[in-house]
């Protein structure tokens, strides 16, 4: 028996290369070793309230990014969330042996709810945390912390011990929630003295977990600092993207230390292109010969090989609704038939049985 994988994507944005590279590349080499179970959370991205024209169009979007990218339906379980109804019954089960206390201190639920609530993030202080536990309970403002999105762990707890997961490939934002889901396995397996929930463990597959730069000569590639190339960008649109990152006034003298948007460029160019050709561009900053302009074109040619056609199939797939529906009933029907075992197992040695 191969060894169950669960990870979940919330559907609120498009792709783009830093998702590619930091995680799906490593979702399809999964696929070939391991049982694996990719869904969208479309019930996760309801704690922060799209608009429901959004969500479904979204949720459509993310399959078929996925898809295109390499998941294979025949070898992978991919479905939605919403369509295994028996993970909304567990996580009202499960919640019975939650704290609210440990819910309101998970970092992922303070960050959201100061959003919620308007206060700013940059100052991240004890009184940030008072004014939190006071508009939560306060009832002036019309401003509110949904109780999902508190129980936005018990949720994705639910998602991974239903499918009784033992890995889950996550990034570090998501290892507190992880942390959260041994624990609670282990406090339902001690409470009913059984060993029915399995305690997953966050899987490093491979090597260390690539950081993907963005074009704009700091931090990580994110939706929400705008230096993204989606999967989805056309070929002159991403073009325009790389031509216009951010660079330096170039070395001036031979071996200089690289300034962290060249770096950045440079990362991004090891990912994309073959390695005697990175090796031509790191010879030609190191004797101060490169040209930034050369850089840039060669990085996008190469970005475009890996992108043209990922994005091709997005819109094939996009475009046959069909395919689309066809698997992820097919995936809901394998998700379903796994959590429905489970749940019934939670269900008896909680002591809920029929009449
Ligand atoms: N919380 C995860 C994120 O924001 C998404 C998620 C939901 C998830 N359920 C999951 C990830 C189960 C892994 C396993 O990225």
């Amino acid at each position: 028996m191969k060894e169950i994988v669960v990870s979940g994507i919330r559907p609120t944005g498009n792709l783009h290369l830093g998702n590619y590279f930091g995680a799906l590349r490593n979702f399809v080499k999964m696929q070939e070793d391991y049982d694996c179970r990719f869904f969208v959370a479309d019930l996760h991205a309801l704690t922060t309230q799209p608009d429901p024209k959004t969500l479904h169009i979204n949720a459509k979007n993310i399959l078929a990014e996925y898809i295109a990218a390499g998941l294979d339906p025949e070898k992978a379980t991919i479905f939605v969330q919403s369509d295994v109804p028996e993970i909304s019954e567990m996580y009202l089960l499960l919640n019975m042996h939650v704290g609210i206390g440990e819910l309101m201190r998970t970092t992922a639920f303070k960050d959201k709810a100061r959003k919620a609530l308007g206060i700013k993030t940059d100052s991240v202080s004890e009184s940030d945390d008072e004014a939190i536990e006071h508009q939560i309970i306060g009832t002036e403002s019309n401003k509110r912390v949904n109780a999902g999105l508190l129980t936005y762990p018990t949720l994705m707890a639910v998602d991974i011990l239903i499918q009784k997961a033992s890995k889950v490939p996550v990034g570090k934002d998501q290892e507190q929630h992880l942390e959260l889901t041994r624990r609670f396995a282990r406090r339902f397996n001690s409470f009913y003295n059984t060993d029915l929930l399995v305690e997953p463990q966050n899987f490093n597959f491979g090597a260390a977990a690539v950081k993907v730069p963005g074009l704009d000569g700091s931090g990580k590639m994110g939706k929400s600092e705008g230096n993204c190339i989606y999967l989805i960008d056309d070929e002159k649109v991403m073009r325009k993207k790389v031509m216009r990152a951010v660079t330096d006034e170039g070395p001036k003298v031979p071996d200089s230390p690289m300034s962290e948007p060249i770096a950045n460029l440079f990362t991004l160019l090891e990912l994309t292109s073959a390695p005697d050709v990175v090796e031509h561009f790191r010879r030609a900053y190191a004797d101060c010969s490169i040209r930034y302009g050369d850089l840039k074109k060669q990085l996008a040619d190469d970005i475009a090989a890996v992108t043209a056609p990922i994005r091709q199939r997005i819109m094939d797939i996009q475009a046959n609704d069909e395919f689309l529906s066809r698997t992820v009933s097919r995936g809901a029907e394998r998700a379903r038939a796994a959590a429905a075992d489970t749940l019934a197992q939670v269900k008896q040695v909680m002591g809920i049985k029929k009449f």
